[in-house]
């Protein structure tokens, strides 16, 4: 046992802060604070090709900061990095991230691993060989909702589960998704994988199976007849962020390229007989997940998925009982998931100190890439069933220590309880 560990190519003591790269200094890139802010971690180099978002490293990050324009010029340029944040748009993960991964530099990968099943192997297959720590920051896994669905799930209250529904409004799309390289397939692939991997991935992770055949369908509904069109480099999110805009269609400053759908509804069958659907849609008026999980003696389902929301779960047979058999409140921001991110920056932590298990797992992220992958696909090729192709074995093999059951939160009593 040694008291260094070795990472891109330098040496650090074991307690001190991991010297921190982030790549990609937009609207994702603060996450990394929250490793400096726990004393674990320094920000020592930032990388973006845009001048403005370099200008943002030492005023938003860290001032003694190094900038560079490219993640090569950072590993050629001797700075000692432990540790990088990768919070690039999707299309530049696999690459940036196998470099940096080649060099010995441990990965936070923000999810979705990569814009293909191709390059999320790739990604996995970069890390078994070169042994150096990646970790696909699902940041969802940590939301007191989640974590919530799993425990009531995990105590049998709802019996062994067979069917899984998501229904995603994303009231926010307009400005999240349609201004920026989101909405172009070229950087994205589609929206379903994008922003779906989130929820395939918990789909999975609740249902403990994974997907082998997805059957989908979708369309560019709305937004596509916007023609109030700019392109949005010069500013990022939240700068056009407005609640004011208005029904969908008084959007303006639309992404120059649209090709991504606003609305799309997958069917997947997972490994174990289970059943699921995820609903996505970008012009709601409201912003929220809602899942119902359906168990051989009872569902849950949850309204609200923040902080002050709740879980009902009915698990007596009635008619309309809006209120459920049993009522767990969600614990965590009741904001949005700071507090999620917060906890998954702390596990990737330990995890490059000390490859402890995380709660997260690269397999499982490749997973759900392929799964969305394969439902794009359906979608673009007239609601066609998919195929989902596995992993390889040896890669499960690498990654499956990684993996671990959660010990949960407290959830405290239920609530609420009839009959
Ligand atoms: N887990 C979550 O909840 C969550 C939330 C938001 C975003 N994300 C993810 O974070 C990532 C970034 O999203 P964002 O909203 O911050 O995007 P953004 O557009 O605001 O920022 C991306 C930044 O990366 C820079 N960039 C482009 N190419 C680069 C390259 N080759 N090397 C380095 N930098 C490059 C851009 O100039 C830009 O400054 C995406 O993968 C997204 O899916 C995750």
């Amino acid at each position: 046992m040694t008291d260094t560990f070795v990472a891109g190519g330098a040496t650090s003591a074991l307690n001190a802060p991991l010297r921190i790269a982030v790549i990609g200094v937009g609207a994702r890139a603060a996450i990394a604070r929250f490793a400096v802010e726990s004393g674990d971690g320094l920000i020592v180099a930032g990388v973006d090709p845009d001048d403005r978002a370099r200008a943002r490293v030492q005023s938003e990050l860290a001032p003694e900061a190094a900038t560079f324009a490219t993640h090569d010029e950072l590993l050629a340029s001797g700075v000692p990095v432990d540790a990088a944040f990768v919070t690039s748009p999707d299309h530049t993960h696999a690459e940036i991230t196998i470099d940096l991964l080649e060099a010995g530099v441990a990965v936070y990968l923000e999810k979705p691993l990569a814009t293909s099943p191709a390059d999320a192997d790739a990604v996995l297959e970069a890390a078994a060989r070169f042994g150096t720590p990646l970790y696909v920051g699902h940041n969802m896994r940590y939301l007191g909702v989640v974590q919530l669905m799993r425990d009531i799930i995990d105590r049998g209250e709802i019996g062994e589960v067979k069917a899984i529904w998501c229904r995603h409004f994303v009231g926010n799309g307009g400005d999240y998704y349609f201004k920026d390289w989101h909405a172009d397939r070229s950087q994205s692939t589609g929206l379903l994988l994008q922003k779906g991997a989130h929820d395939i991935d918990v789909i999975h992770w609740l249902a403990n199976g994974t997907t082998t055949d997805v059957v989908a369908m979708g369309d560019l509904s709305v937004y596509g007849a916007i023609q109030d069109r700019r392109s949005n480099a010069d500013r990022r999110m939240p700068d056009w962020f407005s609640l004011d805009a208005w029904p969908p269609l008084a959007q303006k400053e639309l992404n120059p390229v649209i090709d991504v759908e606003d609305i799309s509804m997958m069917l997947m069958r997972l490994d174990n007989g289970v059943l699921a659907s995820y609903q996505q849609c970008h012009f709601t008026p409201d912003y929220w997940r809602n899942y119902t999980v359906i168990g051989t003696e009872g569902r849950l389902e949850n309204f609200g998925d923040t902080g002050g929301g709740v879980v009902r779960v009915w698990n007596s047979r009635t008619t309309y009982a809006p209120e459920g058999d049993l009522v767990y409140s969600i614990a965590g921001d009741a904001e949005g998931h700071s507090d999620g991110d917060a906890l998954a920056v702390g596990d990737f932590v330990r995890f490059v100190r000390s490859r402890t298990s995380t709660q997260t797992s690269p397999v499982a992220a490749r997973n759900a890439v392929a799964a969305a992958a394969a439902a794009t696909e359906s979608l673009r090729d007239g609601a066609t069933p998919r195929k989902v192709a596995p992993p390889s074995p040896n890669i499960v093999d690498y990654f499956t220590p990684n993996q671990r059951k959660p010990s949960g939160p407290d959830l405290g009593p239920a609530t609420h309880k009839e009959n």
